[in-house]
C-alpha cells in the first residue's frame, strides 16, 4: 500500500533529536523523501544513516544554523539541488533560554527570539516562492502550550513571547498562502519526552506536580507529535489551514 506521503519532498528541521527525529522516521516510512538538517553534525548524520538503514529515503545537511538567513538559504538549495521541489516544510527546530524576569537579560530574550522566531521566518521565506511556483504545499510550524499559558515555575518570558509569535505567524502565513494553495498550521505540544525535558522527567517532584495538570497522566512521546505532523503534512488535512493543534495530554484544557 502506498504511504501517505509517497514521493513528497519534506524538509524537517532539527532531525537529530526528539520530535524532529520521530517525524523524519515516520515521514520516511510513509514514503516521503526527507530532507533533514541539524546544527549538531554528529546527531544529524546519525539519524539520516538510521533512517536510510531502515529503508527510508533521507538526506541531511549538517552543521547548519537555521536561525541565520544563510543557513536557511543553504538548506533550501540543498533540498532543491537534490529533489527539485519542496512539498512539505516542518519548522520543528528551536532553542529557548530561560530566566526569571527581570534577571532575564535582553541578550537572552533576543537570542530566544532569533532561535525560535527568526528560525521560522528565514526558512519559510526561502521555501515559499518554490511552493508558489509548484502550486502549493504544506507548512507546519512548531508552537507550544507556552503560546497560550504562562508558567509559574519557569522563567519563560522569552519562550512564551516567541511561541506566541510562531502561532500568530501561522495564521497570517495561512492567510497569505491561501491564494497559492499553501496550507500553514502549527502544532503546540505540551510536555514531550526529549533531551530538553529528560532531566525533569527523571525528577519525581517535578513529575508529581505536573501529573496533576495532565488529563493523560504522563509525558507525551515524540512519536505522538509526529502522528499529528503526518496528518498536517498529508492530503488528509486538505481542508485544514491556519489552525493550531494542541498535543498536550489535555494540559491546557483544565
Ligand atoms: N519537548 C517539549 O516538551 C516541547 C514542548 C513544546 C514545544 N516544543 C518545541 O518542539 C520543538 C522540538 O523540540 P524537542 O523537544 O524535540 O527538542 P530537541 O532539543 O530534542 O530537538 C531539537 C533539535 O533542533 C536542533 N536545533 C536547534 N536549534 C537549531 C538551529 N538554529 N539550527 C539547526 N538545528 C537546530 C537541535 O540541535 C536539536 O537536535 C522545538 O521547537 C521546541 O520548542 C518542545
Amino acid at each position: 500500500m502506498a504511504g501517505q506521503l509517497e514521493g513528497k519532498v519534506a524538509i524537517i528541521t532539527g532531525t537529530g533529536s526528539g520530535m524532529g527525529r520521530a517525524a523524519a522516521e515516520l515521514f520516511a516510512r510513509e514514503g516521503a523523501k526527507v530532507v533533514g538538517c541539524e546544527i549538531n553534525k554528529a546527531r544529524g548524520e546519525e539519524v539520516a544513516a538510521a533512517v536510510t538503514a531502515n529503508g527510508g529515503e533521507m538526506i541531511s545537511l549538517q552543521p547548519v544554523d537555521l536561525s541565520k538567513a544563510e543557513g536557511a538559504s543553504q538548506l533550501t538549495t540543498f533540498a532543491l539541488d537534490n529533489y527539485g521541489r519542496v512539498d512539505i516544510l516542518y519548522n520543528n527546530a528551536a532553542m529557548a533560554y530561560f530566566d526569571f524576569f527581570p534577571d532575564m537579560t535582553y541578550e537572552t530574550f533576543s537570542k530566544t527570539m532569533r532561535e525560535e522566531v527568526d528560525i521560522v521566518f528565514h526558512l519559510t521565506r526561502e521555501v515559499w516562492p518554490h511552493m508558489v511556483k509548484q502550486g502549493g504545499g504544506s507548512i507546519i510550524n512548531k508552537g507550544s502550550i507556552a503560546a497560550r499559558i504562562g508558567a509559574r515555575a519557569q522563567g519563560a518570558l522569552a519562550h512564551t513571547a516567541a511561541k506566541g509569535a510562531v502561532v500568530a505567524m501561522t495564521r497570517q502565513l495561512a492567510a497569505e498562502g491561501s491564494p497559492h494553495k499553501i496550507r500553514v498550521n502549527s502544532i503546540s505540544p505540551g510536555f514531550i519526552r526529549s533531551a530538553q525535558t529528560e532531566p525533569f522527567i527523571k525528577d519525581p517532584a517535578v513529575m508529581e506536580s505536573l501529573s496533576q495538570s495532565f488529563l493523560v497522566q504522563r509525558p507525551g512521546e515524540p512519536e505522538e507529535v509526529a502522528a499529528c505532523a503526518l496528518y498536517l503534512a498529508s492530503d488528509q488535512s486538505g481542508y485544514v489551514t491556519g489552525a493550531d493543534f494542541l498535543v498536550d495530554g489535555g494540559y491546557t484544557a483544565v
